[in-house]
């Protein structure tokens, strides 16, 4: 479906120093109009509307290029506000959310009625979550509105961890974006289905399953795949995370990078090992070999190698292990345009 947006102006309001009151006071004010304002979160920045106000909503998915049937996470301040958006909030959600919220992890539940079906793609669930940035929780308080928000970057494309990233996608195209320096987690959220009998893991994300585990016992972890048709988490697109510069992922670069030089392709790379020296490669992104570090800069660093105009992104597979899932869940599906 071609969507058209009518270009406008986006403002920029710069929250990293003094005093941000008043800027949370003009993104509430759009909020309530049924504009699209681009808030950081703990993990990265999300594009958010009024989540009761279905227009608003449209506008999110036009902004996007967001296909319908891929729903949006609601965030709200208080468990409180969760229990008025949702049909049933079991025990399992009560002691997740003690022990996770406000922090990265959403979950879908059976939704209430008041939940629009623009927001939902038409499906009986919700999906929830409390941010833990400060500025985000600020925001929900100060307009005291549930905000659907998907990550604030085109439909497929790179998720945003700077003001910067979400203005190269959605420039343009969207009312306002509240910048407060990079967000710190990197990757999004873990998502969670608690709708079913067995909880199930629908995305991996900045919290491990282990943890989750620790809390509610055992967890279905075989995330699912768009090839399996009707899809119970309809974002998990093979093709999601991608550079527009083709991404490839290897063991080990010496070998491949020296092959591809030879055949005149020019190449960056992304690793966690020392290879500077060894590969006399100009492009190269250094990330630590700690996977909160990694994640925290990995979409920045796949920014940067993007927009050099190379004909290949190189990422050498970082080690294996429940803290590194996330990591390797995303770097497959940015592979996915791989030549
Ligand atoms: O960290 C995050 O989760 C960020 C920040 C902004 O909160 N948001 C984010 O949203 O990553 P988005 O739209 O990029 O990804 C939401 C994921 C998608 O895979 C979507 O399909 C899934 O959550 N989802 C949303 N509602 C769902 C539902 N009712 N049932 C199953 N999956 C759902
Ligand atoms: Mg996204």
């Amino acid at each position: 479906m071609a969507v058209c947006v009518a270009p406008m102006n986006t403002s920029v309001l710069d929250c990293t120093t003094g005093d941000a009151t008043a800027h949370l006071q003009q993104a509430a004010q759009i909020l309530r109009a049924g504009g699209l304002v681009a808030i950081p979160t703990e993990t990265v920045y999300g594009l958010a509307a009024h989540a009761l106000d279905s227009r608003a909503v449209e506008r999110i998915y036009a902004a996007k290029g967001r296909p319908s049937t891929n729903p949006l996470i609601v965030h709200v301040a208080t468990v409180q506000q969760v229990l008025g958006l949702v049909a049933t909030f079991p025990p399992a959600a009560q002691q997740l959310a003690q022990h996770f919220w406000p922090g990265p992890l959403t979950l879908v539940l059976p939704k209430a009625k008041c939940v629009p079906d623009s927001v939902t793609a038409g499906g009986p669930t919700v999906a929830i979550r409390i941010p833990a940035h400060p500025l985000a929780l600020r925001l929900l308080s100060e307009s005291n509105l549930p905000l659907a928000a998907p990550s604030a970057n085109r439909s497929m494309r790179l998720s945003p961890t700077t003001a910067a990233h979400v203005l190269d996608d959605l420039s343009g195209r969207i009312d306002l974006v509240l910048d407060a320096g990079q967000t710190p987690g990197g990757i999004e959220s873990t998502v969670v289905d608690l709708s079913t009998s067995l909880p199930r893991l629908l995305r991996p994300g900045l919290l491990s399953p282990a943890a989750i585990e620790a809390v509610i016992g055992k967890i279905d972890r075989t995330v699912p795949l768009a090839s399996q048709g009707a899809l119970s988490s309809p974002g998990l697109l093979e093709k999601h995370y991608a550079p527009h510069t083709p991404l490839e992922c290897v063991e080990r670069a010496e070998q491949y990078l020296l092959a591809l030089r030879t055949r005149g392709v020019r190449a960056g790379l992304l690793t966690h090992r020392n290879l500077h020296a060894a590969l006399h490669n100009e492009h190269v992104e250094h990330l630590p070999a700690d996977p909160v570090a990694y994640a925290s800069g990995l979409f920045a660093a796949l920014h940067r190698l993007d927009r050099l105009g190379l004909q290949r992104i190189v990422v050498e597979k970082p080690p294996l292990g429940d803290e590194w899932l996330a990591i390797h869940d995303r770097l497959r599906r940015g592979s996915s345009n791989a030549p």
